[in-house]
């Protein structure tokens, strides 16, 4: 069997075998689902949300998922109108126990979501005498039918640095703070999270959105009788969104939490860039709900062939390199001007390069229709490169730095 590079991370003091872990989602939603993703190699799980069916009955709408489509490509983005577990308390604490004792060496996180003080109080105790390693308090489930409660309680600093305190207070446990990207700016509540003791942050939850309507009916989907309404999006779609905010929270050195990162992850890239922006550890579930446990296998094997051909020996060499190249635009040195520069060799007469430079760029792409040849004007080129993002051939369309002493750009100077 071929070896793997180390893999371990150390997340708020506890040790995971693998930075990849389950994000509270039906993909733990009970004891044996979570079982086989530990046999599938995933190093730690987060349980589906616990809440106290004596404070607020869960009934979950159907049918609850729509997925968002793109041309031939299915499953680009999911939505879903998923509350947190209907099961009954007692049926999840049973499990919990059960996958820490069959489980041990693997990382049992508890979801909890109270509605007062008392619920936080109760659910971190059951959670902590159930075995679980860590705490992940839902400040951020976008469609729960409780008016008090998941993203209504991530928009308000003062509920989430509250209730952060009331869960520090009932458990010995790490408690990691799950934020909300339903709001513009993620470090003011993240740092109400830190005053109430957070010990760490994860992100994103779902994004409110709706992903297609129905022309016949005129209802938006998922169509729940009749109805619908903006509920969390999630999948590869989110990933730019969700790297902005792991972004944010990683470089805000007033925050100085570890962050566990997940929107859009399913390959060990994805992984990667998570790694790179600063995050320590990893969640998925769309990737999940899409192509099964079975992925972290490749997000394993990916990582560590990465790891082994660059020599690096463990992850903490790799978290967080590209987060100090991410600055203000107003710092970027736009001194530096680049042209394209298209490889004739290449190049297969298609004039997308053209088309879109003519309508949406600064008609720099000249087009011989008779020989489908394409060539660059330099003087007009703005250097956007949307050329090269349009051609359909990977390598064919590059850049060259221009001196801007004596080219158009010099009269930005
Ligand atoms: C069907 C579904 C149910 C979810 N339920 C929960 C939940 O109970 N608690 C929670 O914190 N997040 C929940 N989430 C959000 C995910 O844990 C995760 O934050 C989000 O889906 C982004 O990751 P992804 O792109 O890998 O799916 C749910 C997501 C989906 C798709």
């Amino acid at each position: 069997m071929k070896n793997n590079a180390d893999l371990s991370i150390n997340f708020c003091g506890v040790k995971f075998e693998n930075p990849f872990c389950l994000s509270s989602s039906p993909v733990g939603y009970h004891a044996e689902m979570c079982a086989r993703a530990f046999d599938a190699g995933w190093g730690g799980i987060v349980y589906k949300t616990l809440g106290l069916e004596k404070s607020f009955k869960v009934v979950m709408p159907s049918p609850r998922l729509n997925a968002y489509h793109v041309g031939d490509k299915r499953f680009v983005g999911l939505q879903n109108a998923e509350q947190i577990t209907d099961r009954p308390i007692a049926d999840n604490i049973k499990d919990l126990l059960w996958l820490k004792k069959n489980y041990p060496n693997k990382v049992l996180i508890s979801s909890i979501m109270g509605y007062v003080d008392e619920d936080w109080t109760e659910l971190a105790k059951m959670s902590e005498d159930a075995g679980a390693d860590l705490l992940e308090l839902n400040f951020s489930c976008p469609q729960m039918a409780h008016k008090h409660a998941g993203h209504r309680i991530g928009q308000d600093f003062h509920a989430v640095a509250a209730f952060t305190e009331v869960v520090k207070k009932a458990s010995k446990l790490p408690v990691i703070a799950k934020m909300t990207p339903n709001i513009t700016d993620m470090i003011p509540v993240a740092l109400a999270a830190k005053e109430g003791g957070a010990d760490a942050i994860s992100a994103i939850n779902t994004i409110r959105a709706i992903t297609d309507i129905d022309i016949d009916n005129f209802t938006p989907l998922p169509n729940i009788h009749g109805n619908s309404s903006p509920t969390g999006y999630s999948g590869k779609a989110v990933k730019p969104i969700a790297m902005r905010f792991v972004s944010e929270l990683c470089n805000s050195k007033q925050l100085n939490l570890p962050v566990s990162a997940m929107g859009g992850i399913e390959t060990w890239v994805d992984a990667l860039h998570f790694l790179l922006l600063g995050a320590t550890n990893l969640q998925v579930t769309s990737g999940i709900m899409r192509y099964g446990y079975r992925i972290v296998e490749d997000m394993i094997e990916g990582l560590s062939d990465y790891m082994i051909e660059r020599q690096i020996k463990s992850l903490d060499e790799i978290i967080g390199k590209a987060a100090q190249k991410i600055v203000d635009p107003s710092d970027f040195n736009t001194r530096y001007q680049v042209v394209s520069v298209i490889d004739e060799n290449k190049c297969i007469g298609c004039g997308q390069c053209f088309i879109s430079c003519q309508d949406g760029a600064n008609q720099a792409i000249k087009f011989d229709a008779a020989t489908r040849k394409v060539s660059v004007n330099e003087e007009r080129c703005l250097g956007c490169l949307l050329c090269k993002h349009v051609c359909p051939v990977w390598d064919c369309i590059s850049y060259k730095e221009v001196d801007t002493s004596y080219t158009k750009h010099a009269a930005i100077f």
